[in-house]
């Protein structure tokens, strides 16, 4: 059986004295679950969350992070920088990034790969638009952006990517994929990644469903056969919140 992971997704918020007294009481919220809790934070919280995880079973990650190690890149942050802290995981390919930010396939594969060459662990983002939904091209857009994001890497690699399919017009719109279509979206993924690697990595890699997840409908999406937990943005700035969302059971 697949492990459940459910990571929050703080965006642009919350400063270092916010993220500590979040974590001191998020982490007693949470002490006892099975499940694996990551919180993605921005940069200047990092050193702070990670000082305030020590000794909890809460995991810290950033939310974006350069392909490159070093070099001229003004206000880029690499992920030999973030693991040199203690950084775990990265959010790669967020569509907020892809969006604004001019984030690609092509730089979301250097960045994945990057990523594991300084052991972190990518948390790739896809997700179609509504135009594209209502286009019929869901399946195709997700499943490209799949195998773009991990073109090169070995099947060990793939085993321990985390994907976040996140529905981008059910992100921060309060408007929540149905567990059924957000299943059958994840269940396409899985079927992608078993035709490049083979059942075992496609039966053992965690596809998380991210949009507009809230206590009130995480079970119902996290019990469904594919959906292996989320990626959760608004409703992981509260702690009581959040922590209800980890224990959703
Ligand atoms: P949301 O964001 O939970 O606020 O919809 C999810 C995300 O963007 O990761």
């Amino acid at each position: 059986m697949r492990r459940k992971v459910i990571a929050g997704n703080w965006k642009m918020n919350m400063l270092p004295n916010e993220a500590m007294e979040y974590i001191e009481t998020f982490s007693k919220l949470v002490k006892d679950t099975e499940n694996e809790v990551i919180l993605c934070v921005p940069y200047t919280d990092l050193f702070y969350a990670l000082m305030g995880a020590q000794d909890t079973n809460i995991k810290i990650g950033a939310q974006n992070m350069h392909f490159e190690e070093k070099g001229a890149y003004t206000g880029e942050v690499s992920g030999k920088m973030l693991k040199a802290i203690g950084v775990e995981y990265v959010i790669i390919g967020h569509s907020e990034r892809r969006q604004y930010f001019a984030e690609t396939d092509e730089t979301v594969n250097k960045k994945v790969k990057a990523a594991f060459a300084n052991d972190l662990k990518p948390i790739v983002c896809v997700g179609e638009t509504l135009e594209q939904r209502e286009a019929g091209e869901t399946e195709k857009i997700i499943t490209s952006q799949t195998r773009l994001a991990l073109e090169g890497l070995t099947d060990s690699q793939v085993k321990n990517v985390i994907i976040a399919y996140e529905p981008i017009w059910a992100i921060g719109t309060g408007k929540t994929a149905t567990s059924d279509d957000a299943n059958n979206s994840i269940k396409a993924i899985r079927e992608e990644i078993r035709s490049i690697y083979g059942e075992e990595v496609s039966e053992n890699i965690i596809i998380q469903y991210g949009g507009s997840v809230k206590s009130s409908n995480a079970k119902e999406l996290f019990e469904t056969s594919d959906i292996d937990g989320g990626l959760v943005g608004g409703a992981s700035l509260v702690p009581d919140e959040f922590a209800k969302i980890v224990n959703y059971k």
